[in-house]
């Protein structure tokens, strides 16, 4: 398939305004930025803000010295709240985005715990065998990445490809349900995890901070 390349992205100082609301595992704050010009990873998605949260909240312990990749990541907000509970991760998304992941990364460098890299990985590219980033995971992180049905086959084919069968990798995904055929390309996504043997598992939403309680936010745990 074509590699659709979106707007070049440049990082300027004047374009960025930071979230805030994140701690690392010292109860220091992370400063997570985003940009007003560029695509829909220029900023923090409401769900991504919600699993970062939910992993401080429910998972702060499980991060620490964990091997973890991140796709899709945008600003990173997700992979840069869990370099700051001590995971070593692997923040991808297209060639675009590096430049605001590591302007995150490098912006909280000092409250990270972990390792933090950013990395070109395209959904539906061959993993490149011998980088050893993105074998024998923990942990895979998957935050607003169904939104678009003509890439639903690559990001499968991205995430089979990180989480082996039989392979202690969770998956972590979260999604915005606001409308209908987002609901839809959810299912279909689920649908197609468990074709190639996912059992997915439904957080409850009682376990979101309560800003997030709503009838869009969702999070899953997966395992293969
Ligand atoms: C809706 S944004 C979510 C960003 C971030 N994870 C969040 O939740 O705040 C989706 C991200 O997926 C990335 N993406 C979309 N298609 C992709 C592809 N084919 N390969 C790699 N990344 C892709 C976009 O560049 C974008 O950063």
């Amino acid at each position: 398939m074509a590699k659709i390349k979106i707007c070049y992205l440049n990082v300027y100082e004047s374009h960025l305004f930071p979230l805030t609301t994140l701690l690392n595992e010292h109860n220091e704050s992370l400063e997570i930025y985003q940009t007003k010009i560029g695509s829909v990873g220029s900023w923090c998605w409401e769900s991504a803000i919600c699993l970062a949260e939910y992993c401080y909240d429910h998972m702060f312990n499980q991060f620490k010295n964990k091997r973890i990749v991140e796709i899709g990541s945008g600003t990173g907000v997700v992979g840069v709240q869990l370099c700051a509970l001590g995971g070593n991760v692997t923040l991808t998304d297209r060639e675009e985005y590096l430049e605001l992941i590591n302007y995150n990364i490098k912006k909280n460098q000092q409250v990270l715990t972990g390792q933090a890299q950013a990395k070109t990985l395209f959904w539906g590219d061959e993993l490149n065998e011998n980088d050893d980033c993105f074998q024998n995971l923990d942990f895979v992180i998957v935050a607003n990445c169904v939104y678009h049905s003509i890439e639903l086959d690559e990001l499968i084919k991205t995430i089979c490809n990180l989480c082996p069968e039989n392979s202690q990798t969770c998956l972590l995904c979260c999604y915005e349900l606001r409308s209908d055929g987002i609901r839809r390309l959810v299912n279909e996504f689920h649908q197609k995890l468990i074709e190639k043997k996912f059992s997915i598992q439904y957080i409850e939403n009682k376990d979101f901070r309560e800003k997030y309680q709503n009838d869009y936010n969702a999070i899953v745990k997966c395992q293969r």
